[in-house]
């Protein structure tokens, strides 16, 4: 049940494709708003967005934007969050950050409510709780069940990531540069190194030092926090596709205990947050198309990995701007308002 309470919230970066569903998925979602503050850059002065048939002035993000706030939703990029995620706190007010800036601080706490609510009463360490990379949360909400039954040792993911987990720029990138090649003309990278329309970039975010991008390491040790077990070894390919919505991951894991393929499909059909999409005789399997829209994480083409003992393969599909990042940081807010404000 929803709190009887209600609270003033701001929204960080939201003229953005993330924050623009995140002020969407508060009024699906009925979340118990008093005032909303739709913030942005001054790029955005004088646009105006629509919040429950109410027309809302969009106003720039200041030091200052969040005295009198209770819940400030950032997706602005890190180093807006860096910036500004601690003037809010110092006003009383809680940060749910999106960005990367904050998520492997030891004392912020990093949730998917699927699987690590209780991390959520952490936030009177610093006043910000971070949202999970995109990627990793529909990876988690799918194994985090499986973790608890047979324990997993290692995961080798590879994943097919939309643009719009770049934001609104990589959307229209895509888009430009399709129509320019469909009509035989030149086409601009602007926004990725390599043209994104009718390819495939193994590159995303930047790359370190030892050969993995930071996106791939993201989800290593984000996965670790959230299933709180450091134990567990990670690793990961992340490739950006030419998908404007919706990241399909293809995920194999290896068991402590004896698993298979039977056995999964039955638990992660009562899973939270998860549907079983797996009939493969039928054609039927986790679609990038199909999870858009809704904020069920899809799991399919589940298999015995018949080169190893206890290994299973599957395909994990959601909404990256929905569950990846609105939705979450939605229902991490619900959380914050029913349980601790
Ligand atoms: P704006 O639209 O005014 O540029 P996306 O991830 O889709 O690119 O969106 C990024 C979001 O973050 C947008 O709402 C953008 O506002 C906002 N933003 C980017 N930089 C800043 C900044 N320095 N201060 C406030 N908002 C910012």
């Amino acid at each position: 049940m929803m709190s009887k309470k209600k609270f003033n919230v701001a929204v960080a970066g939201a003229t953005g494709a993330v924050g623009n569903q995140m002020v969407s998925c508060l009024e699906e979602r009925k979340f118990p708003i008093n005032s909303i503050k739709l913030l942005a850059s001054s790029r955005s002065m004088g646009r105006k967005m629509d919040y429950r048939g109410d027309s809302v002035a969009v106003e720039e993000l200041k030091e200052s934007s969040f005295k009198g706030m209770d819940i400030a939703i950032f997706s602005a990029g890190g180093g807006t969050s860096e910036k500004f995620a601690p003037f809010a706190a110092k006003d009383g007010c809680v940060v749910i950050d999106n960005s990367s800036a904050w998520r492997m601080d030891p004392d912020v706490p990093l949730v998917v409510p699927e699987v690590n609510p209780h991390a959520v009463a952490q936030y009177t360490n610093k006043g910000i709780i971070a949202n999970p990379n995109c990627s990793t949360i529909q990876m988690v909400v799918a194994l985090y069940p499986l973790h608890k039954k047979f324990g997993i040792k290692r995961i080798v993911v590879s994943t097919y990531q939309a643009v719009s987990g770049t934001g609104k720029k990589a959307i229209e990138e895509l888009d430009s540069q399709t129509r320019a090649i469909l009509s035989f003309k030149s086409c601009e990278n602007k926004v990725y190194p390599h043209t994104i329309a009718f390819n495939c970039l193994p590159h995303i975010d930047v790359f370190l030092d030892n050969g993995y991008t930071k996106e791939e390491t993201k989800m290593v040790y984000e996965t670790r926090k959230i299933l709180e077990d450091d134990t567990i070894g990670v690793t990961a390919t992340t490739v950006r596709v030419p998908v404007f919505y919706g990241h399909s991951e293809s995920i194999n894991i290896e068991a402590k205990e004896n698993i298979s393929a039977q056995e999964v499909k039955s638990i992660l059909k009562n899973a939270p947050g998860v549907k079983v999409v797996d009939d493969p005789k039928n054609n039927v399997y986790p679609l990038a198309i199909d999870a858009v829209g809704q904020d069920l994480t899809l799991v399919g083409r589940i298999r015995n990995d018949e080169s190893i003992k206890n290994g299973i393969n599957m395909w994990v599909v959601a909404d990256n701007i929905r569950k990846g990042a609105a939705t979450n940081a939605v229902q991490i807010a619900e959380i914050l308002a029913n349980k601790y404000l």
